[in-house]
């Protein structure tokens, strides 16, 4: 396997992106007088505001929906895997580019947010796609048709992308700054006087971005649909999570990020879903086959393993706050890795876990749920490259704060 997909033409490398230097690459592009964990950490600050006025838009679209359906006890129904996934699109490009192009309440034009829209869904499906080329690849002919469509869909979300650029240094000329990550990287471009960079940086901007739309957004979407799941098969559970929102936050004002620390009990949720749904599936096979001399896929199944956990199958996060307290997903304990481990571990641990944290603690404390029929939600993986569930989840929800709490803004209003 490891020989038939090894390029043996060295010539097709990837494209380099020029002004990198031995060893520490294009680091050197970061050092805006600050060191480099103070300048991610800058971008970091900017985009948390646009989170809390996202989740403000997605859920007041949902308190509408109830209204509209009569507003009953019984609540409406939801594919609650799109929502989450548009609510996490939208959270990662407003981030990005403070672009909105899911859901009812875009920020530009409907054709505009419905053709970039499906941009980035194609994007992500070609990305995740098994061609039979890649295992034999004399027989690549045969998908002239997908490459064909592969290739038109890399150029189109290149000029996008180059648009953006623009939009974004036009705006910086006019003084506008929208506090997103393509004004920050923008601005630390502009200060380089690195002569290989003679492209602004383009490159190398228009790479970050994308990197960043399509990594940081699939495993957070995954994450939520499965712990919703798993509380929507666990009633008791999820009377105790809300139990949890009651007393730490009540019902007068949203959650915030900074509540976050004193959500124990949901945060041991959020541990026990990504051990028992890791996201990323596959990642276990390259660390692997590359650099462990231990069995095939045993690394892929640590976080079930019996030797382990007790009760490896059950959903018990109970059990991260007291026998396996100590374990975290930062990287320092083998037995849970769903960020992967070493120089290749995710880099977006603190933001993947705020992320899927405040989006659970805000859902909890917004909505009650329920399955159709109150039958149990079924638990079927997908087996692709990202651990999706199989089928959409559809759930009853119902409102359960005061409506002034589902406006634009209403998380500022506490
Ligand atoms: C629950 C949320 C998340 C999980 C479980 C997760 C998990 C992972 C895993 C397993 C990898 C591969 C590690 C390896 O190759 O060994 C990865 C890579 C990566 N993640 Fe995350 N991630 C999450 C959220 C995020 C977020 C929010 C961001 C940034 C905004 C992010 C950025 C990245 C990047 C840039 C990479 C490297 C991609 C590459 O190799 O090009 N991730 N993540």
């Amino acid at each position: 396997m490891k020989s038939l997909r090894r390029p043996k033409n060295k010539k097709r490398m990837a494209p380099m992106v020029p002004g990198g230097w031995p060893l520490i690459g294009h680091l050197r592009a970061f050092d805006n007088g600050k060191q480099s964990n103070h300048t991610f950490g800058d971008m970091a600050d900017v985009t948390e505001h646009s989170r809390a006025g996202e989740v403000d838009v997605a859920f007041g679209e949902l308190y509408r929906q109830w209204e509209q359906k009569g507003g009953s006890q019984k609540g409406v129904l939801v594919d609650m895997s799109q929502e989450f996934h548009d609510l996490i699109k939208n959270f990662s490009l407003m981030m990005i580019a403070g672009k909105r192009y899911y859901g009812a309440s875009p920020n530009c034009e409907i054709g505009e947010a419905m053709r970039c829209g499906k941009l980035f869904r194609d994007f992500v499906d070609y990305f995740g796609l098994y061609l039979l080329s890649d295992l034999v690849p004399p027989l690549g002919w045969l998908e002239w048709r997908t490459k064909r469509d592969m290739k038109r869909t890399a150029s189109a979300l290149d000029e996008l992308l180059e648009a953006w650029i623009e939009e974004h240094k036009k705006k910086r000329k006019d003084s506008v700054s929208g506090g997103n990550l393509l004004d920050l990287l923008l601005e630390v471009f502009e200060q380089q006087d690195n002569p290989s960079l003679d492209d602004g940086g383009h490159k190398t901007i228009k790479s970050l971005c994308l990197n960043l739309v399509l990594s940081g957004t699939q495993a957070t979407i995954v994450t939520l649909v499965w712990a919703v799941s798993l509380l929507a098969n666990n009633p008791d559970v999820l009377k105790k999570a809300q139990e949890e929102l009651q007393r730490t936050i009540g019902e007068s004002r949203a959650v915030e990020e900074s509540d976050l620390k004193d959500l124990v009990y949901l945060q041991a949720i959020v541990k026990e879903t990504l051990r028992l749904y890791p996201p990323a599936t596959l990642t276990p096979y390259r660390v692997v086959m590359e650099d462990f001399d231990i069995a095939n896929e045993t690394f892929m199944f640590l976080q079930r393993d019996p030797n382990l956990w007790s009760n490896p199958e059950a959903f018990e996060r109970e059990r991260f706050l007291t026998s396996d307290r100590e374990v975290d997903v930062g990287g320092q304990s083998y037995k849970l890795t769903p960020f992967g481990l070493g120089r290749m571990a995710c880099p977006g641990i603190p933001l993947g876990m705020t992320m899927v944290q405040y989006l659970l603690a805000r859902f909890l404390h917004s909505f009650d749920l329920a399955t159709p029929s109150g039958q149990d939600v079924d638990m079927i993986e997908n087996n692709g490259f990202a651990n999706y569930k199989a089928t959409p989840l559809e759930l009853f929800i119902t409102p359960r704060l005061h409506k002034s709490l589902y406006q634009n803004g209403s998380h500022r209003a506490c």
